[in-house]
């Protein structure tokens, strides 16, 4: 798809992943709306990325709000479903308003904007949707129970909805990431040195690449991940 003049709507495009997707489509010539909770970090981020970029403040995991939104957005060619939160720990120290956060945002999140925009996804001759997904979405991991759990809803999903919409103008897409240089962490109270871990602008303009690929093309399920080599750990 070429990117010029084309309407993105990017959940969680204030921060991490989801900013550096906004820079970099908007290098592309898209049109990138961006939906995130926080209002003024929000009005900050749009004013920092220029007029093609638009603001909605909404969240994810409630529907009234993010079919609002969908209503405000005349029409859209590309939606990438990048929320998340991040939660870590065994199961019987997690909270139960923590455990229910996590399955709303990550996987009830994907699952209702994916719902509202669908509509308008389907009125375009070629559009996208493209879950990012994480490698917990595919393998279970020390204290990632909860995480795995709606990382691997989000897998069950795209697949199913890939297979639901195979015939149809709507190409679905995950992308499976591995650990990336982001506040994610340190917003649960888990912080992380991960300075050396991949970085969203890379990450970002892979994910731009694949967007840019002919419908007619499949490159689907990508894994990425930082190589590890004998002089890092
Ligand atoms: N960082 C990693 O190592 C890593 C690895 C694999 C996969 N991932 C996945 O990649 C995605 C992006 O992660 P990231 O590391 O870039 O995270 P991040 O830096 O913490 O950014 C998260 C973004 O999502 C927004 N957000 C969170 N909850 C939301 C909600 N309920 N409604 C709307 N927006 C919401 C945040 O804004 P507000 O808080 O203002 O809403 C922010 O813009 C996530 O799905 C994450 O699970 C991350």
């Amino acid at each position: 798809m070429q990117l010029k003049n084309k309407s993105v709507v990017i959940t969680g495009g204030s921060d991490g992943l989801g900013f550096s997707l906004a820079k970099s489509l908007l290098a592309k010539g898209a049109i990138v709306n961006i939906i995130a909770r926080d209002k003024n970090k929000l009005d900050l981020v749009v004013k920092q990325l220029g007029s093609n970029a638009v603001g909605f403040s909404a969240d994810v995991s409630n529907w009234q709000e993010i079919e609002q939104v969908s209503r405000k957005i005349e029409s859209v060619d590309v939606l990438i479903n990048n929320a998340g939160v991040w939660i870590e720990g065994s199961l019987l120290d997690c909270e139960i308003d923590k455990i229910d956060q996590a399955i709303d945002i990550n996987l009830k999140g994907v699952i209702y904007t994916t719902k509202a925009f669908l509509p308008k996804l389907q009125k375009e001759t070629e559009s996208h949707v493209l879950n990012v997904v994480s490698t917990s979405g595919l393998k279970g991991r020390d204290g990632q129970s909860v995480y795995c759990a709606s990382k691997f809803g989000v897998s069950g999903f795209t697949e199913s909805l890939k297979v639901d919409l195979e015939k149809t103008n709507v190409k679905v897409t995950g992308f499976y990431p591995g650990g990336m240089h982001t506040h994610l962490f340190d917003k649960a109270g888990n912080p992380k040195s991960n300075q050396d871990w991949m970085s969203t602008d890379k990450v970002a303009d892979i994910i731009t690449f694949m967007l840019e690929q002919d419908i007619s093309m499949v490159m689907d399920q990508v894994v990425l991940n930082k190589r590890m080599t004998t002089t890092s750990n």
